[in-house]
């Protein structure tokens, strides 16, 4: 018998909904709230309301795409957890309901989690593996033993880096959210260009804010003596303040896999959509004898919020047996 599964992600400020049968995924939409952009960040009670008005349209799209019936739904599954409380509850509310009403049973999945297993959507990491998981507000090492079992072994103590990213392409005066802005402008300027503190804390741990504040400092100092220096610059301070993030994300990442032993190594979230990232990762370096890594990137569209991540969770906890009941909540907090 085959396993049709549908999913909703509405953890932040994108209305996603996805349809996998067998473990592939036949439907991916995905409703990006342009709300935010006027406020230069998410606003949660927009954020909200948006989730409401959206999710209906988004699922019913998936359910076409897949062109399959409603009837053929084996399970429902949506993300519980972390994410902003109002949003969490539109998506749970409505998996509830659409359980109950279909009568079939309920999954609910971790956002974090998810984002990991979003590298199972094309290829099959070994396990055990670490994940660098980075998104807007996480940044973690994680040493994945298997679908369900995920360990911390290092993560942020202050900002996520998807915030470092966000923040900087703010002052600089870039749209929100800043990141993809960022790697684009990066893209072309000169990574050498300028440098910036490389901020160290112990063990396999990051730490965000020295970097981010002495960016702040950066720019408002040339361009005290230069108005016109963001503007002039624009492309090198963008390469030379990405390369400042990826090397801190990198050089944990190098530490956690001598720490380990593991050389199988994936990314996931958010950041992980940036190409200056994601280039470096495929460099010939860590196939050398002295890395010996193999790779795993998700593509592009299964980086960012999207609801064939949950869709892909939800398989194997399908396959496992593990559902949740009527009585489930949103997790605004939820651990992996
Ligand atoms: O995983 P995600 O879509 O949402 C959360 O779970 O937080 O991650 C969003 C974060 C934002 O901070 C966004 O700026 C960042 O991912 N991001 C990027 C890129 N694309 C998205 N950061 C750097 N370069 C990118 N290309
Ligand atoms: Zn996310």
């Amino acid at each position: 018998m085959s396993i049709t599964i549908l999913a909703i992600e509405s953890s932040c400020d994108e209305t996603c909904a996805a349809i996998i049968r067998d473990g592939k995924i036949i439907a991916n939409i995905i409703a990006t709230q342009s709300v935010h952009e006027q406020y230069g960040g998410v606003v949660p009670e927009l954020a909200s309301r948006a989730h409401q008005q959206n999710i209906i349209p988004v699922v019913s799209q998936a359910i076409h795409t897949a062109k399959i019936s409603k009837k053929k739904l084996n399970a429902v599954a949506f993300t519980r957890g972390p994410g902003l409380l109002g949003s969490l509850l539109v998506g749970t509310s409505f998996a509830k309901a659409f359980a109950l009403g279909l009568n079939i049973p309920l999954i609910e999945v971790n956002h974090i989690e998810a984002h990991v297993l979003a590298n199972f959507i094309i290829r099959n990491p070994k396990f055990p593996f670490l994940c660098l998981t980075v998104s807007g507000g996480h940044t973690q090492i994680l040493l994945v033993k298997d679908y369900m079992e995920m360990e911390v072994i290092g993560k942020t103590l202050d900002d996520a880096v998807g915030e470092a990213f966000d923040k900087a392409a703010k002052l600089l005066g870039l749209p929100y959210p800043g990141g993809p802005f960022l790697d684009k402008y990066a893209k072309k300027g000169n990574p050498d260009a300028f440098s910036f503190p490389d901020v160290d804390v112990d063990g396999l741990d990051f730490s965000f804010s020295g970097i981010k504040t002495a960016f702040l400092y950066f720019l408002r100092d040339r361009s005290k003596t230069n108005p016109g220096f963001i503007k002039n610059n624009l492309e090198d301070i963008c390469a030379s303040y990405q390369a400042a993030l990826i090397n801190i994300l990198i050089k944990k990442l190098i530490k956690a896999s001598k720490k380990t032993g593991i050389r199988e190594i994936a990314i996931a979230g958010g950041v992980s959509a940036n190409s200056g990232l994601r280039k470096l990762l495929q460099s010939h370096i860590f196939r050398t004898k002295k890395y010996n890594w193999n790779v795993y990137i998700p593509p592009l569209e299964y980086c960012t919020d999207n609801a064939a991540m949950i869709a892909m969770a939800a398989h194997y906890k399908y396959l496992a047996g593990e559902f949740a009941d009527q009585s489930v909540s949103a997790d605004p907090r939820m651990k992996p």
